[in-house]
Formats: structure tokens, C-alpha cells, sequence
């Protein structure tokens, strides 16, 4: 009977599958031994975790659940992006920029004058949403605005369906006075709709006047209940990952093109109507809706830990500080830590309850800058000197991070970033196993193979696993490891970088082939590695073999590139007699890969194998497998 008779328990997938096959044992064929019982070296506890930053509409427009595109009424002019005069019957209505707003953090607004003429005339603003609004049937939006009106008016505030023009989901508000003042509503849709992006939102008014709006937000189902929260489909596809950490914020959102536009965090927090909002380096604005507490809160759902990002003092168009300068900077990082994990005794843990979040969270590391290899002035070493210094003074219980090599100030830990295609990726596979063991531990913060746009193909999934397999080989040295971008809205315009993990619209979101290469590798991993000799293996095969001491099994990893199948004489002594899972990752080319449209055409499929300790078995052409073995 062939050793690897394949049952499948649970078909994930509609790709072709090619199938384990068998080849006879013979004294020239491949080899590939596994020793179980020789470790070699732990494998970091936290080695697969997140990088997250403002990118691609990551948030707005992404994972932040809310509806209302421009909320906060920027503009140009008369021009307010995502926003546009709507009416019904004879109503008429005019905007123009307001001069004031309901506090210093948003000091301007839109004001908006309705002229209506008889019964059934209505006039109003519309919002366009980021790209469409995504509705489903008997849910309910939760919605809040501030306005101002010079005469009582009432607020006819509706979801409408695109293609018929319907109401979908409604609510009222009654807004008098001509102070600032916030009114809330909420709307539940219809039962019979089908659910859909192609929706927008109307504001319309049914008597003549005058009434300035400042912060119109309409929240969708957010992960966990969670006021101000997160879409739950990518949360949910975030936990499949299993991740251990979420580096935030990570990238180019840290530092700004420059510091006025860096992440100041102390800006992103507290009430939505004290956020002034800020542009991102990727050219738009962040609401920043999603801010430092949104961050520390996405952990507690997702039950990690952040890794702190503080910004070290340098902007992407080359400015940056030294000396006496870096101060405020510096105490602006010491604030946050404290904000991050003081208790309500501190000055900032006391900002934090406020805020919301009496309990501090867990904080192991904390990051200085981003890519400051960049920073051709050569400003690095001082500043992270002068951050360590004063973060080790007063928390001597952190790891630091640099973001360059070499640098001086006794890093614990150096982030690496690689973004390669394929090829080159495997070609960095073994770019660890002799690297120097006595100097700091490595973070991979960000790192992607990048063929496929918006999201990876097939190819960019073979890259990303031969890649996992060499940090976990060596994960003594590899402590933490986070793909970016995560996110990317596939909308025409939605990307500022591609191949980005997991794509989706205002309703519909899927993994790339690469996030299925995550999630089974993050989800099949012991806590040490062991012992492994090859000979005769194509130049684009690779592997890792990492023992679950607890639960007595083998996790091995085969990553067969190549477009031919490698057979293998597979010798694992130490592997009992019976069945093993398998879960197979198989692209037909290395361009096949999953869409918006199409989202389940590479899936991993599980199935069972009867196993041996020593057995011949062929791995797929472009084919990506994680066995469970038990032993012995
Ligand atoms: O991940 C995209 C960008 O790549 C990040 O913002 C930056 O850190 C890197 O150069």
C-alpha cells in the first residue's frame, strides 16, 4: 500500500491538487533525515507576529469600522472630498466651508443652507464612503455627529442602497441651538437586503435653514463589541494567524515626510473630536480614529502584545533632531510608555482610564524610529543613544530596538527588513544560519515576497515559506517576525504599495496564498528544532523541523519552488507508525492566486497520511507542505 495513502478530512480548497506520490526508496534517491531526539536550539515563543501602519486604507477604509468617508470635513474650498449636495423632490441646498468647529482639535466645519419649497422636498449632504459602504441585512449602525443649527431642524439621517435608491436603514436627530452640540443615532437595517458595498449615506433636511456638521460618523459591527472598534472579518482573519505581537505603528506611518506629520501619539487619543487628524506619508489623511489606545486595544482582543514603536526623531524628507532638541521627543516617548503601561497612580496610566482603560497592558519591547538607515545626516547612533539612556533609566525592564545595523548604544534587539521577489528570497534562506550569535537578537519587522498585485500570488507564497523556514531554523537568534503591509483595500486607487497580505473592499476581504502560508506556519510550530541532513534536494527546496516537546510532535515544513517534484527518501527514526496530517499549500503556476472576486482558489487542504519512520514521498511541483508527525 502506499505509505502516504492520503484521506482528505476537510477539502479547504477548489485548486487542483496534484497529490503526494510515492516514488520507490532507493540508495541514490534525495534524503532527507530528521533526528528528533538531537535539538539543536529553542524556537522564540513570539517569532510570528504583526506590523501595522496607515498604508492602503489599513484603517480608514480598512480596518477601522467606520462608514463615513472625510468625517472630519476636510476640504478645499467649497470642495469637501467623499461628500456631495443631494435632495429629493424640489429641495436645494448649498455647502460652503465653516469657520468654526466644535473644538480646537477640528475648528473648521461644512455649512450647509437648505432651501425647500413644498411636501416631499428634502435637501442635505451625501457621503460616498471609501468606496462604497458596506450594509448587511438586520445589523446596526451606531452614528454620531456634531452640528450646530441656527433654527431647531430634524435630521433625516439614511443608508441608501445605490442601485435602487432605497432606504436600507434610518434615524433622526433633532438639532437645535447655536452652540456645538453631539447628537447620537442609531440605524438597523432591513432584513430582506442582500449585503453589499454599494451603498452611501444621506443627511437631508426637510425645512429651510441653516446648520454647520463637524464629525458625521457611522460605526459598522466591530470585532468583540468594541465601542470605536475594529471590522470583524479582519480581526478574524488576523486571529487565524495566531500572531504573538503587533508592532505599532511600524513604517513610514511613524516617522512622516515630516515631524509635524510624524504619528504623535498624544494626538491620536482620548476623544474623536480632540483628534485634530493628521496626513499620512502614504498622501492622505488619517482620521486617527484608529489611534494609540485602538492599537493597544486591537492586541487585548487578539490576546498579544504590542511591541511599542516610538518615534526616535527623524522624518522621511531627511529632518531630524539632535542634542538638546531630542528632549521633548524623548519625554514624549517616556509618556507613552507610561501611557502604554503605567498604573492610574501615573500621570499618563490616569490619561489612560480616562480614556477608557484603567487595566495597563503587558509591554516586553519597544521599538526606536523606523529605518533609520535612512537617515543619510548619520543622526542614528546620538539618537538612539539618547532614547536608551533615558527609557533604560526609567524602565530598565525593556527590550530596545534599532532600526540599522551596527548600531551604538547596545541594542538588544536589531530589526531587519527585506522585500524581495522569489528568487531572491530563496536565495536569503540561509541568510541566519551563520550569523553572528553574541550580538543582538533579531527582529524581521518587516518582510514580504512581492510578485502579485494588490495581493501575493502563488510564487510570493513559495518565496514566503522557503523564508519562514529559514527563520525558524534559526529563531534562537530570530525572536520576532512580522509581514507588511498586512492590509490593503483592492479598490482602484485603495494601494499605495503592493503585495500586501490580505485584501479586501467595504464588504468582502481574503487571504492571499501568502496568508495561508502564515497561518500555517504560525500554526504548526514547536518549540525547538532539531536535527535535519539533506543530500540530492533541488536548489529551490527547503525545509523546517521543529518538535512540540509537550505533545510529542514532529511539525516539517516542505517548501518544494521548483517546477518539477522533488522525491524524497524521508528518515524520521523517531516518528511512530500511523497517521500524520498533512496540510498542503499547491499553486498550478507561481502566478495563480486568489481574488477579491475569487478568493478560495488557493486554500490549504488537510488531509491524513499514514506515516513510517522511513518512507518515499514526492512533493509537488510549486507545492507548499506542513506535516504533523507523532513519535514515538
Ligand atoms: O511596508 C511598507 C514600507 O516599507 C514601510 O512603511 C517602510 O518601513 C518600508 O520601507
Amino acid at each position: 500500500m502506499n505509505p502516504l495513502a492520503r484521506t482528505v478530512l476537510t477539502p479547504l480548497i477548489a485548486s487542483v491538487f496534484l497529490g503526494l506520490g510515492s516514488s520507490q526508496i532507493s540508495a541514490q534517491s534525495p534524503t532527507l533525515k530528521v533526528e528528533t531526539d538531537a535539538i539543536l536550539s529553542p524556537v522564540s515563543p513570539t517569532l510570528y507576529g504583526l506590523m501595522t501602519e496607515e498604508i492602503n486604507y489599513s484603517y480608514d477604509g480598512g480596518l477601522y469600522a467606520e462608514l463615513i468617508r472625510n468625517r472630519t470635513f476636510q476640504h478645499r474650498g467649497k470642495s469637501f472630498a467623499s461628500w456631495l449636495p443631494a435632495s429629493r423632490g424640489n429641495g436645494e441646498v448649498e455647502i460652503d466651508a465653516g469657520l468654526d468647529g466644535p473644538g480646537a482639535a477640528l475648528s473648521s466645519s461644512m455649512k450647509v443652507t437648505i432651501k425647500v419649497h413644498g411636501a416631499g422636498d428634502e435637501a442635505g449632504v451625501a457621503n460616498t464612503g471609501f468606496w462604497g459602504m458596506g450594509v448587511k441585512p438586520s445589523t446596526t449602525y451606531a452614528g454620531g455627529l456634531y452640528a450646530k443649527a441656527e433654527s431647531p431642524m430634524k435630521a433625516h439621517i439614511r443608508l441608501i442602497a445605490d442601485q435602487t435608491g432605497e432606504a436600507v436603514a434610518e434615524a433622526t436627530a433633532d438639532l437645535s441651538g447655536a452652540a456645538w452640540k453631539q447628537y447620537e443615532f442609531k440605524m438597523t437595517s432591513k432584513s430582506g437586503i442582500a449585503a453589499s458595498a454599494q451603498h452611501h449615506l444621506e443627511i437631508l433636511f426637510d425645512q429651510p435653514g441653516t446648520v454647520s456638521l463637524q464629525l458625521v460618523s457611522v460605526m459598522g459591527p466591530t470585532y468583540h463589541n468594541r465601542a470605536n472598534g475594529n471590522r470583524p472579518d479582519l480581526m478574524e482573519l488576523m486571529a487565524a494567524m495566531k500572531p504573538n505581537f503587533l508592532r505599532l505603528p511600524g513604517g513610514n506611518y511613524l516617522e512622516g515626510d515630516t515631524i509635524k506629520e510624524r504619528f504623535n501619539w498624544k494626538e491620536t487619543i482620548g476623544p474623536l473630536v480632540d483628534r485634530p487628524t493628521h496626513r499620512s506619508p502614504w498622501n492622505y489623511t488619517s482620521s486617527d480614529g484608529l489611534g494609540l489606545l485602538e492599537f493597544l486595544e486591537w492586541c487585548e482582543d487578539l490576546k498579544i502584545e504590542p511591541v511599542l514603536a516610538v518615534y526616535a526623531g527623524y522624518s522621511l524628507k531627511g529632518e531630524h533632531v539632535t542634542g538638546k532638541d531630542l528632549e521633548p521627543f524623548i519625554q514624549d516617548a517616556l509618556d507613552e510608555i507610561e501611557y502604554v503601561t503605567g498604573d492610574t497612580s501615573t500621570k499618563w496610566g490616569a490619561v489612560r482610564a480616562k480614556n477608557g482603560h484603567p487595566a495597563a497592558f503587558p509591554l516586553h519591547y519597544i521599538e526606536i524610529g523606523n529605518e533609520d538607515y535612512f537617515d543619510k545626516s548619520g543622526s542614528y547612533d546620538e539618537r538612539f543613544q539618547a532614547f536608551a539612556k533615558a527609557i533604560r533609566a526609567k524602565y530598565p525592564q525593556y527590550k530596545l530596538i534599532s532600526t540599522a545595523p551596527n548600531t551604538k548604544g547596545d541594542p538588544d534587539v536589531q530589526d531587519d527588513h527585506y522585500y524581495r521577489n522569489p528568487e531572491e528570497m530563496f536565495l536569503l534562506v540561509h541568510k541566519y544560519d551563520d550569523a553572528d550569535r553574541k550580538g543582538p537578537k533579531i527582529f524581521v519587522g518587516e518582510w514580504a515576497t512581492r510578485t502579485g498585485s494588490p495581493t501575493p500570488d502563488f510564487g510570493a507564497a513559495l518565496g514566503d515559506a522557503a523564508f519562514m523556514a529559514g527563520m525558524e531554523r534559526n529563531s534562537d537568534l530570530i525572536v520576532m517576525a512580522a509581514y507588511a503591509p498586512l492590509m490593503v483595500n483592492v479598490n482602484p486607487g485603495g494601494m499605495q504599495w503592493s503585495s500586501d497580505l490580505i485584501g479586501y473592499d467595504a464588504i468582502r476581504s481574503y487571504g492571499s496564498p501568502s496568508y495561508y502560508a502564515q497561518v500555517l506556519f504560525a500554526n504548526h510550530l514547536g518549540d525547538h528544532t532539531v536535527k535535519t541532513t539533506a543530500s540530492g534536494e533541488n536548489p529551490r527546496f527547503f525545509w523546517s523541523a521543529t518538535v512540540s516537546t509537550a505533545e510529542k510532535v514532529l511539525h516539517l515544513k516542505l517548501v518544494n519552488g521548483s517546477s518539477s517534484a522533488q522525491p524524497l527518501t524521508l528518515e524520521i527514526p523517531n516518528a511512530a507508525s500511523g497517521s500524520a496530517t498533512v496540510y498542503t499549500l499547491h499553486g498550478a503556476s507561481r502566478w495563480i492566486t486568489n481574488t477579491i472576486e475569487h478568493p478560495d482558489v488557493i486554500k490549504p487542504v488537510k488531509s491524513s497520511a499514514t506515516w513510517k519512520p522511513q518512507l518515499s514521498h514526492d512533493v509537488p511541483a510549486n507545492t507548499i507542505e506542513v506535516i504533523d508527525i507523532p513519535l514515538k
